[in-house]
C-alpha cells in the first residue's frame, strides 16, 4: 500500500493569465474549493497520510495559511520549493529526503478526478503496480496531453508528450505511480527541446524496461481539466450540479478525514463550529448532527 504522496503545485499557470498574475493556479477556486483540495482529498480517500506539495518560493506562505501542517485532518503535509518550473520529474529530485525507499503516488495539483469507484481503480493499479503506473482517459483533444498509444491488445506501444499528430486518443492523466528508483532516474534525465524535464522521458524509461502499466478509465469517470479559462469553468460547473443535485460535497477534507477515522467525531464538531457561516460548514455541521441523532 502507497502511504506517501506529492502534489505538484508549482508551475506557471500562464495559460490562466491574468487570473494567475497574483495567485497561483492551484489556489484558484474550482466552485467552492481551491483547486488542490481535490487532487489532495484523493490522496486522503487512498488512504496516504504523508504528503509533500511542491509549489513556487512566493506561494509557500499562501499554501501553509491554507493547509497548515495536515494535522486538522490527521494526516502530515510539508512543503518544497520548487525554484524555477523545470519539469514534472523534478518533483521526484526534490522529493528524494521525503521519498526515501518507498513507493510514491505523484497528483498533479490541477487535476480533478471524480466516480463512483475511482479509489478501488487505482488500489487495484498499485496492486499490479512493478515501476510505474499511469492512469488513461480518453480525450477530444489528446495533443494538450501525453499520449499513449496501444497495441490492438491492450499493450503500450510507446508515449509522446503534446504529439501535433496524435495516434490515439488515450492521454495519461496526472496521476503516476512509481518505486523508489523514480529518484535516480529523474535525477539523471535530460531537459527536452523547450528546455524541461519531460514526465513521458521518464516513463519510457520504465516502459523500455516492460516496468510501465497503463490503466484504461472505464466511461464512468470524469477526469476534468483544469488548463484554460473555458475548462476551469466547465470544471466548477460539473462539481456544482453533482453537490446539487446529490446533496453532498465533493472533496470535503473534513468529511474524508472523520470517515476514515483520521480524526475524531469531537474534532469534526469543533472544526465545523470554526468556520463561521458558509455552505462548507453547513454540510459539515449536517454530517455532525445525522451522526449525533
Ligand atoms: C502534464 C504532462 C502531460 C499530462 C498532463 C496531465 O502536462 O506533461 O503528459 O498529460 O500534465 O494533466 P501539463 O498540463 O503540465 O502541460
Amino acid at each position: 500500500m502507497i502511504r506517501k504522496g506529492i502534489i505538484l503545485a508549482g508551475g506557471t499557470g500562464s495559460r490562466l493569465y491574468p487570473m494567475t498574475q497574483v495567485v497561483t493556479k492551484q489556489l484558484l477556486p474550482v466552485f467552492d474549493k481551491p483547486m488542490i483540495y481535490y487532487p489532495l482529498s484523493i490522496l486522503m480517500m487512498k488512504g496516504v497520510q504523508d504528503i509533500l506539495i511542491i509549489i513556487k518560493p512566493e506561494d509557500q506562505h499562501l499554501f501553509e495559511k491554507l493547509l497548515g501542517d495536515g494535522s486538522q485532518w490527521g494526516i502530515r503535509i510539508s512543503y518544497k520549493v520548487q525554484l524555477a518550473p523545470r519539469g514534472l520529474p523534478e518533483a521526484f529530485t526534490l522529493g528524494r529526503d521525503f521519498i526515501g525507499n518507498d513507493p510514491v503516488i505523484l497528483i498533479l495539483g490541477d487535476n480533478i478526478f471524480y466516480g463512483s469507484g475511482f479509489i478501488k481503480h487505482i488500489m487495484q493499479m498499485e496492486e499490479e503496480h512493478k515501476g510505474a503506473s499511469i492512469f488513461t482517459f480518453r480525450v477530444k483533444d489528446p495533443s494538450r496531453f501525453g499520449v499513449v498509444n496501444f497495441d490492438s491488445n491492450g499493450n503500450i506501444v510507446d508515449l509522446e508528450e503534446k504529439p501535433q499528430n496524435p495516434r490515439s486518443d488515450w492521454a495519461a492523466s496526472g496521476l503516476y505511480l512509481f518505486d523508489p528508483d523514480v529518484v535516480e532516474r529523474a535525477a539523471s534525465l535530460k531537459p527536452s527541446e523547450r528546455g524541461e524535464l519531460e514526465i513521458v522521458d521518464l516513463l519510457l524509461e520504465y516502459h523500455k524496461e516492460g516496468r510501465l502499466k497503463a490503466a484504461r478509465a472505464p466511461r464512468g469517470f470524469a477526469w476534468l481539466d483544469t488548463g484554460t479559462p473555458g475548462s476551469m469553468m466547465q470544471a466548477s460547473q460539473y462539481i456544482h450540479i453533482v453537490e446539487e443535485r446529490q446533496g453532498i460535497k465533493i472533496a470535503c477534507l473534513e468529511e474524508i478525514a472523520y470517515q476514515r477515522g483520521l480524526i475524531s467525531f469531537e474534532k469534526l464538531k469543533m472544526l465545523a463550529s470554526q468556520m463561521g457561516n458558509n455552505a462548507y460548514a453547513e454540510y459539515i455541521r449536517s454530517i455532525v448532527n445525522d451522526h449525533e441523532h
